[in-house]
């Protein structure tokens, strides 16, 4: 296969439903995806389509009820068999980034992102000098000192954003990593992640519930109910 089109993210028949009986909830039903290197693609739907709980998946935060998932090639879960190691996997490949920027309170910027590096397995020097460069690759060196009650919305996200990339991941999960910035930031953060995806042959999965931010997305998926529906291409 040409290896610039490889599939980094492969869901097959991936189902999920939460609670049995009269409280079952099915929140994905059937679901097909297959995500390739340097895409950057949105999760659109209503609130309860499955979108977080379709992301969780992809970052192996939860188990699918039944389906195969495929990440980079290494097959990760088959139904319900677990076939991957998931920590290696969580911390090698996969970087997420959330609604809030879920920064440690307690820890100063560079020492947020410095963290993950340390978590897997580099020296406390290598992780501060890494830690720094990506804070200044997101124009927030500036704040390495500061702690997360301080910064602003956007530089708090750009910290998450730095500490979601500290292991080059190629996989980068966000679920609505624009909804706490105002258009204009929405955009850079946007820009910077495309970016990023072309230059480390990543691919990004968003959930997005901004309209303002949909011509960034090499393809837009819906959910709704736990379906994904046909996928739009953007006209571009
Ligand atoms: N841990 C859980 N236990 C039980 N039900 C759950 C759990 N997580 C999600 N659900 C249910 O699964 C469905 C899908 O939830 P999910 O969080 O994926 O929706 P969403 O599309 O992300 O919504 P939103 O836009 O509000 O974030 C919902 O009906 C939700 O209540
Ligand atoms: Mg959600």
């Amino acid at each position: 296969m040409d290896e610039a089109r490889r599939p980094l993210i492969e869901i097959a028949g991936v189902s999920k439903h939460f609670g049995e009986g009269e409280a079952r909830v099915d929140a994905l039903r059937d679901i097909d995806l297959t995500v390739r290197r340097g895409e950057v693609v949105a999760l659109l739907g209503p609130s309860g389509s499955g979108k977080t709980t379709l992301l969780n998946v992809i970052g192996c935060i939860i188990a699918p009820t039944v389906g195969r998932v495929t990440l980079d090639g290494e097959l990760v879960y088959d139904n319900r068999a677990l076939r991957g190691d998931l920590r290696r996997l969580r911390l090698d490949k996969i970087g997420f980034i959330f609604q809030f920027h879920n920064l440690l309170p307690f820890l100063n910027a560079r020492d947020n992102v410095a963290l993950v590096l340390t978590l897997a397995g580099r020296s406390s020097a290598e992780a501060q000098e890494r830690a720094l460069e990506l804070l200044d690759y997101l124009e927030v060196g500036h704040r390495k000192d500061a702690m997360p009650a301080v910064l602003s919305g956007g530089e708090a996200q750009r910290v998450a954003i730095a500490r979601a990339l500290a292991n080059s991941p190629r996989i980068i999960l966000a679920d609505e990593p624009t909804a706490a910035l105002d258009s204009k930031r929405a955009g850079i953060v946007m820009d910077l992640l495309r970016k990023l995806a072309a230059e480390h042959d990543a691919c990004i999965v968003a959930v997005t519930h901004d309209e303002k931010i949909y011509d960034r997305f090499d393809r837009l998926f819906h959910l709704r109910d736990g379906v994904l529906e046909d996928q739009e291409e953007e006209a571009t």
